[in-house]
């Protein structure tokens, strides 16, 4: 094969999920690649993609950043979740986002939907949220809790029976308690999931979301299967493939 030595090593399917299973050196510019690609290959006018937050994506956002090609004038970004604080808060994943992707990159000012999770009506902040949401994002980006979390859905939530709402309240088992999500409903119509998952605290959630029995109400990130998914070889310790 006359892949070149650096090149990441060849996605493989696990069911319906495409896995790239890459060393922690590489994960960040990995999961920029798969990214990059798809968001290069869509020839709509505009696209919709929308981002987790956490500790996780940040490095991918800033490799991301740096890739070329991409038609950010053309992309419009949402969110997954969000903590219920002001956006400067360390704790934000607006700030997060901003600080790693929208400020390295000619997005627009009008085509970045921030969820105003600060508001005391999250209700209503949620309402709002929903009205400039897509019927059907283009890209989602997730990430996974320890927990089998994915967004701001935690296993045993009641938004993980919702059908109706597309943007719900949501309570953290860890600080920021108070949160909004998206609900299954957009997961489960959004065009290309993404999950990305590093480290090895994450190995059981992993191998629970890929590979195990538990259904979405205890494994919410098993919503993400059939999706592309860039996992970090110590988060990947547990599958046996
Ligand atoms: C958030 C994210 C959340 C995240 C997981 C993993 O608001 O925290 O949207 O769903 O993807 O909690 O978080 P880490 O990447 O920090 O492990």
């Amino acid at each position: 094969m006359n892949q070149r030595p650096d090149a990441a090593p060849e996605p493989r399917r696990v069911g319906k999920t495409e896995l790239h299973l890459v060393p922690p050196a590489s994960f960040a510019e990995a999961g920029a690649e798969v990214l990059a690609a798809a968001l290069r290959g869509f020839r709509k006018r505009d696209l919709s993609v929308a981002l987790s937050g956490g500790s996780t994506p940040g490095p991918i956002y800033e490799a991301l950043a740096g890739f070329p090609g991409i038609p950010w004038e053309r992309i419009g970004i949402y969110f997954a979740d969000e903590r219920a604080v002001p956006p400067d808060d360390p704790a934000s994943n607006y700030r997060l986002v901003r600080g790693a992707l929208i400020e390295r990159v000619p997005i627009p000012a009008r085509s970045v939907h921030r969820m105003e999770a600060e508001r005391p009506d999250l209700d209503g902040a949620a309402e709002s949220y929903e009205r400039q949401l897509p019927s059907h994002l283009d890209v989602l980006v997730l990430g996974i809790g320890e927990d089998g979390h994915t967004a701001s859905l935690f296993p045993g939530s009641p938004n993980l029976r919702e059908t109706a709402r597309r943007v719900a309240p949501a309570r953290s088992p860890s600080p920021p308690t108070e949160r909004l999500t998206i609900t299954p409903p957009v997961v489960r119509s959004a065009g290309q999931i993404f999950l990305f998952a590093r480290g090895r605290a994450k190995a059981g959630a992993v191998r629970e979301a890929l590979l195990g029995e538990a259904d979405v109400s205890r494994c919410p990130a098993r919503m993400a299967r059939g999706g592309t998914w860039v996992v970090d070889t110590e988060a990947a310790a547990q599958l046996r493939l």
